[in-house]
Order: C-alpha cells, then structure tokens, then sequence
C-alpha cells in the first residue's frame, strides 16, 4: 500500500519536489496546495492558500493525506508543523516545528546558535533601539562593508550591504524604524565575508542526516553577479570546487556541529537544513541557515536524485534515516530561471506563455504561472518557469537549457545567460 502525500507550495521548488514524489512506487496520490499549472499535469492542486491552516487540516483529513512536506519557509516559521502534528500526531511531516525554524526565522537565534557549538560563521553584534548607540560605534570603529540585516524573515530582502559607515548608520536606523517591518526592529551587524558562495542540504531528524547534492545560486537579476537581489536566477549542480577537501571540512566543521547542536539544546529539528555557505580563501562560513530546501537550488538537486525520496520521507519519520542510501546521479544539472521583466521590481502579469509543452531535452519547472478559462498558461509571477538540463557536464547542460529558453516565450521574458561564469 503507497502512500497520500500532500506538497505545501506552489513553486518551482515544489514542482521539482513532486516531479521526484509521483516517480516512487510508494506514492498512491500526490496533492499540491496551492499548486500551480505544471503541477497539476502531475498532481492534484487544492485551491488552498499556504497561510489558511484550518483549510489546510481540513483537506488533509477529506483527502486522507499521511504525508506532508512544506515547501516554503512563512508557514514553518509560523508554526504549521507544530499546528498538523498537534491535531494529527501519526501524520508524517516533513519541515521543522515553530521554534527549530527560527533557525531561518531569526538571525539572532541562528547567529547565537552557531556561536554555542563554535560554527564558524561571520562575527556579528545585534542592535535594537535599546542599544542603538552600540550599533553606530560599532559601525564608526571598523571599515566597511557593513552587512545589516533584518532578524526576522523579509523574502530575502532583509541584508543590506554597504560600503560607507554615514549610509550604514542611516540605514541601522531606518530598519529599527520598521523598513522592513517588525521584521527589523532587531538587526545584526555582521563581518563582512569575501568570498564564493555555495549551498549544501542535508535531509536529518534532528540526529541523523543524509546530505543532498550541493548547488550553486545565481541571486543578482543582473549579469556578473549585478543589481538587485531576487529569490534566485538560476543553479548548477554539482559545485565544481566543492572537492573531497572542502566537503570534508564542510561535514566536520559546519554538518555535524550543527546536527550535534539540535540534540544538545534540544531543538527538534525534522526536515531541510539548508546550508548557506561561503567559501573565504579554503575556509567554509556560514552566511545562513535556511528550515526548507531553496528556489531554485531544488530545481537542480531533486533531478539529480535517483533513489526513492518517499522512501527518504518515511525513513525520517521513523527514525530510520541511517539506513537510507541517497543514490545520486553522476551528471550535472543546470537550471535557468526565466522571469517577468521589471522582476525583482515591478512587473505585469498575465501574458501567454507559448511553448513550454514542446521542450523534451530539459526539464520545464513552473513557478509563477496560472491558466486561463481556456486552459491557456499565463505568466503570474516574477519567476515564472525554471528550466533544467541534466549533462555529463554543467556546461553542455546549461547550453542545453538556453537553448530551450529560447524556444519558450512570454512579454518581457528575460533571463540570465552567464549562470556558472565564476565556476
Ligand atoms: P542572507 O539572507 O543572510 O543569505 O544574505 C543574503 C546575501 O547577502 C547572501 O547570499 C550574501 O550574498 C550576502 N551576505 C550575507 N551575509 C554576508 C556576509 N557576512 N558577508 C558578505 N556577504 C554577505
Ligand atoms: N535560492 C535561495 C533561497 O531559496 O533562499
């Protein structure tokens, strides 16, 4: 007997989480909530919002779902595990209750985390109003660039990065004045890190853990790494100077720490750990933790897995996760994000979206799209589809997905072709 299995989300990301569900034996019916047109070729959308628990329970006790995995970080950090294992103890689920997912909601907690268990990571002060004055000579006493950011969840808007100690004192204060709401009216000030910048996974019970392929993000919207921050523009898989050495360095100094941390302050952490990490000279720091899997980094991860991830799902809720074995493809993945243009700013929404269904040399992953009466695809959102290519190598692969990104279409389509320029 297979499982019913519901996906928290709407991305890319969960498209490419399902894409991996529906292909194992142990999936009896797969649902998304609230979907999105390409999920729904593979799987049931519920036209529910992430945000809507009651629904949310509601629908997993009318569709007799055992299993849930949340997708994105808002409904973690607030509280939907600890909500559904409340009302549902023998439900399977995948993502960490309230207090672990602070791990992501609050870079305090993160930061005075990685301190107790000697994590290294960037040296930071925190600031509120009360010690407003700590902040500026803080900021008067070293050299920039400052890095300030927000304690709470801003959609990965919250980290300002600034060269010059009069911007970095106005900015402390306008973020204590709420401009990124509550959100900043705690902020760090954080060393700033030179260096290249990786994400690694690990799926773990809070005790054990598997780790995922690594990947690398392309975050600027501009080429070589220019203008503003966006949820993610592109990824490659595996990380070319991710080497034994680093990995080593990476699993003994950052991995486990981590894992032996959540045992130690009892932190019951069950689902995604993502690694933020950055590369300075041959050392690798933590720039975050994230509680979930990244956007567009699952794009290119989950393709690469070869093994039952059902099968993962169920060993984390039994506790079994030792005895899985994570069989991962040899080839590369690239991906490319295609966007809204104005995306990260502005941008209009509801235009045709013509020929994604003819593609069959790359996965296409949808994003920010809806349909129509008719049945039609319109972009509606920033990302709008993600495209992937699995390779022998990243570089065939990637020339692969450009190809493909030619072939698809939408008003103000813009993408990104240097993704993989600094590898
Ligand atoms: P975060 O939301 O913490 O991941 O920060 C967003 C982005 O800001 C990161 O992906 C980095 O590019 C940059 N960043 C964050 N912290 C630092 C740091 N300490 N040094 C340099 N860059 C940073
Ligand atoms: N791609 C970065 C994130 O998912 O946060």
């Amino acid at each position: 007997m297979g499982y019913k299995i519901l996906v928290i989300g709407g991305g890319g990301r969960e498209h490419a989480i399902i894409n991996k569900i529906v292909e194992s034996p142990l999936c009896d019916a797969c649902f998304a909530l609230p979907g999105n047109p390409g999920i729904g070729t593979i799987a049931t959308n519920l036209e529910i919002p992430i945000f809507d628990f009651d629904k949310i329970l509601a629908a997993i006790k009318v569709h007799n779902i055992q299993m849930v995995i949340v997708g994105p970080e808002v409904p973690l950090v607030d509280g939907i595990v600890d909500f559904l294992k409340e009302e549902l103890p023998a439900l399977m689920v995948v993502g960490p209750k309230k207090y672990a997912a602070q791990l992501e909601g609050s870079k305090a907690f993160a930061k005075e985390f990685m301190m107790r268990h000697q994590i290294p990571t960037a040296t930071y002060i925190e600031v509120t109003k009360e010690n407003l004055q700590v902040g500026i000579e803080h900021i008067q006493k070293n050299k920039g660039p400052y890095v300030l950011k927000a304690d709470g969840l801003a959609s990965g808007k919250g980290v300002l990065i600034i060269d010059d100690a009069k911007t970095a004192e106005m900015e402390l204060k306008t973020m204590l004045d709420g401009k990124f709401g509550d959100a900043s009216l705690k902020v760090v000030i954080e060393q700033f890190l030179d260096g290249i910048e990786f994400s690694v996974f690990a799926l773990t019970d809070g005790k054990d853990y598997i780790i995922l392929p690594e990947a690398k993000d392309y975050k600027r919207i501009g080429e070589g790494d220019t203008g503003l921050n966006t949820g993610g523009m592109g990824a490659i898989s595996p990380v070319p100077f991710f080497d034994e050495v680093l990995r080593n360095k990476v699993i003994e100094q950052i991995i486990e720490p981590t894992i032996k941390g959540f045992d130690k302050d009892n932190i019951d952490f069950n689902g995604f750990v993502f690694f933020g990490l950055i590369k300075v000279g041959n050392e690798p720091f933590v720039i975050e933790y994230n509680c979930r899997m990244g956007d567009p980094e699952t794009e290119a991860v989950f393709p690469r897995i070869k093994s039952d991830v059902v099968e993962a799902f169920i060993s984390l809720s039994q506790g079994k996760l030792k005895d899985y074995q994570l069989i991962i493809d040899e080839k590369a993945a690239a991906t490319i994000i295609l966007v809204s243009g104005g995306y990260p700013e502005d941008f209009k929404k509801g235009f045709p979206v013509k020929g994604a269904k003819n593609i069959n040399d790359s996965i296409v992953f949808h994003s920010g799209t809806t349909t129509n009466s008719n049945g039609e695809v319109l972009t509606n959102g920033g990302r709008v589809l993600a495209i992937t290519t699995l390779h022998e190598n990243w570089k065939d692969a990637l020339a692969t997905s450009k190809q493909n990104a030619e072939k698809i279409d939408f008003k103000g389509k813009y993408y990104r072709k240097d993704i993989g320029f600094d590898l």
